[in-house]
């Protein structure tokens, strides 16, 4: 019970990712908000884990939109009196060339994976102070620090969160919040098998991704949820300001050697 008693949210809770980091908190004691814009995959979430006798709670939020973003927290504090961890996890993947990229694709890449942290924490800050102080996870990718190509939209969102993540743990230090960023590798999740599913062999593209890594298998979102879980309990008091690599080696290796 490494989080008893503590208050969570996690955006894009509903699934993939964000589900597996739900599922840890609560089976470590937290009550955790579920907030994301899937309100029938939250919901479905929600029933689940509370069938399993877990504290959770779906609140239908926009992490783009900044009135659902203040009132998801509003709702947090009234249903829970206190907020101790933000993880900034939803997030939409648009896989575009600079070029091909439009103005509007590259918008809304950056108000759901960038703005929408910003506006998480800037609402959530002044009450996970006024509880005592606590963490904030961001969730980029290793698109954060080496990139491909065709991922314009989606690297600089990324590499942008990194940096706000650095700034805000400078910003929030003092008042006992710690601010750190997980960069995952090939996780499996709904967005994931989206992307397989889009190339013409989707078990092929699979098991070619699966045989590259260097651990033999892709991540599973509780691999992230155990890093999250770390990143937000006590463990990590002395971390901030820094990047937690989940990838199974991915940027540790020089690939065009
Ligand atoms: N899966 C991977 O391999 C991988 C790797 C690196 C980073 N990531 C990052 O991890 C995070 C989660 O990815 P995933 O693979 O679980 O994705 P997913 O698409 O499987 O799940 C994302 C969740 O976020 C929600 N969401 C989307 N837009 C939202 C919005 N505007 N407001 C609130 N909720 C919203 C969705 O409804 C969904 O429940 C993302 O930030 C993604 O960029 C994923």
């Amino acid at each position: 019970m490494r989080l008893k008693d503590k208050v969570a949210i996690v955006t894009g809770g509903a699934m993939g990712i964000g589900k597996g980091i739900v599922t840890v908190f609560a089976r470590e004691g937290a009550k955790v908000v579920i907030a994301d814009v899937n309100t029938e995959a939250g919901q479905a979430t929600e029933r689940e884990l509370r069938d399993h006798g877990f504290e959770v709670f779906f609140i239908r939020c926009d992490v783009s939109n900044e009135e659902d973003v203040k009132a998801m927290i509003q709702k947090t504090i009234e249903r829970y009196g206190a907020l101790h961890i933000l993880v900034n996890n939803a997030g939409i993947g648009v896989y575009k060339s600079i070029t091909e990229a439009t103005r509007e694709e590259f918008e809304r890449c950056l108000a759901v994976n960038l703005i929408g942290p910003f506006l998480c924490s800037k609402y959530a800050i002044p009450h996970i102070k006024a509880s005592g102080g606590g963490s904030i996870i961001n969730i980029a990718s290793v698109h954060a620090v080496q990139n491909v190509g065709g991922t314009a939209p989606y690297a600089a969102s990324k590499g942008g969160l990194a940096a706000l993540t650095r700034a805000a743990a400078i910003d929030v230090a003092r008042d006992n919040i710690r601010v750190n960023a997980i960069c995952p590798g090939w996780i499996d999740t709904p967005l994931v098998r989206g992307i397989f599913a889009s190339s013409p062999d989707p078990e092929g593209m699979r098991r070619q991704v699966e045989r590259r890594q260097l651990l033999g298998r892709l991540g599973t979102p509780e691999d992230v949820g155990y890093a999250a879980l770390f990143l937000a309990s006590d463990e990590s008091s002395y971390i901030t300001g820094s990047l937690l690599f989940v990838d199974a080696g991915m940027t540790a290796q020089l690939e065009t050697w």
